[in-house]
């Protein structure tokens, strides 16, 4: 019996494109094309896609590559507003359970920010809510994690960091570094940040307004903490009053990152919140 007649037009497809790059020199290439291929195919037949739903998908990612310059890369947001980014530091990043979970760093990291003293303020133009957060670096037995390396850094009370800003905010503003103590503790006093839109002026946007989902991130501050023995964490926290966590467009707002800032009684707001380390494996990479 020939099996290809009783197969649909999208699994002969699927069978005779793997069939052509049996002998193909990038073995992986070929074998991730096939299966993409095979799912493509499948979706055109599931979906009766037409010429214009062919048509319109090349418009859109040829758009997509318009908006894309040296400065913005429309390729990137779209990965990161599909949840694919996401997905992607998730798997490369998998940890026992309990600890704190890694997220992307987002573009407004910078690698050279201050060294700060405990306590000290990462708020150089003073402008903003006052929010002190004291921060605990620990391993999965709750034991402390001594000199730990903490790099915070955040956008501001308008929503723009400090290199989107440059000439509004003190350069390095509402960044830093700071080492956790014998205690694993580390206080940073800041301002409260303000959650911010996603750049959405692109066919990004345009297609996240046709899915109705929000440009709108909720307000956090990112960290990057590392110390000998133990994986780099890249992670955020978010402000558990914002209503916009539970549509973060970059899919990064994991319940345990989630913590409420809760007034104090010199005013302004306050936090505390542990992050629990991964030990690094032998020979692996620690980030
Ligand atoms: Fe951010």
């Amino acid at each position: 019996m020939n099996v290809s007649t009783t197969q649909t037009p999208a699994r002969q497809h699927a069978t005779q494109f793997a069939d052509r790059l049996r002998d193909a020199p990038d073995r992986q290439l070929a074998e991730r094309m096939g299966r993409l291929i095979a799912a493509v195919a499948r979706i055109v037949e599931e979906e009766r896609i037409d010429r214009e739903d062919l048509r319109a998908m090349i418009r859109f990612l040829t758009d997509v590559g318009h908006a894309s310059d040296a400065r913005r890369s429309e390729w990137v947001l779209l990965a990161d507003t599909l949840g694919i980014t996401s997905l992607v530091e998730t798997q490369v990043t998998r940890r026992p359970a309990g600890t704190t979970p890694n997220t992307i760093a987002g573009p407004f990291y910078r690698m050279d920010a201050p060294a700060r003293q405990d306590g000290e303020s990462i708020s150089l133009d003073g402008v903003g809510e006052l929010l002190i957060l004291t921060l605990e670096v620990a391993d999965l037995d709750g034991d402390p994690v001594v000199g730990a390396v903490i790099e915070v850094w955040q956008a501001n009370a308008e929503g723009l960091y400090e290199n989107q800003a440059p000439d509004l905010q003190p350069e390095s503003n509402l960044r830093g570094i700071y080492t956790s103590g014998d205690d694993g503790k580390a206080v940073v006093r800041t301002v409260r940040p303000k959650g911010y839109a996603i750049p959405h002026d692109g066919p990004v946007g345009d297609l996240l307004e046709r899915l109705g989902l929000s440009p709108e991130r909720p307000a956090h501050l990112h960290f990057r903490i590392s110390a000998p023995g133990f994986q780099t964490l890249t992670t955020h926290l978010f402000d558990g009053d914002d209503p916009a966590l539970a549509t973060d467009p970059l899919f990064a707002a994991h319940p345990s990152l989630v913590t409420r800032f809760a007034p104090c009684a010199a005013g302004g707001f306050e936090a505390r919140h542990r992050f629990i380390l991964a030990r690094a494996q032998t020979g692996q990479d620690q980030s």
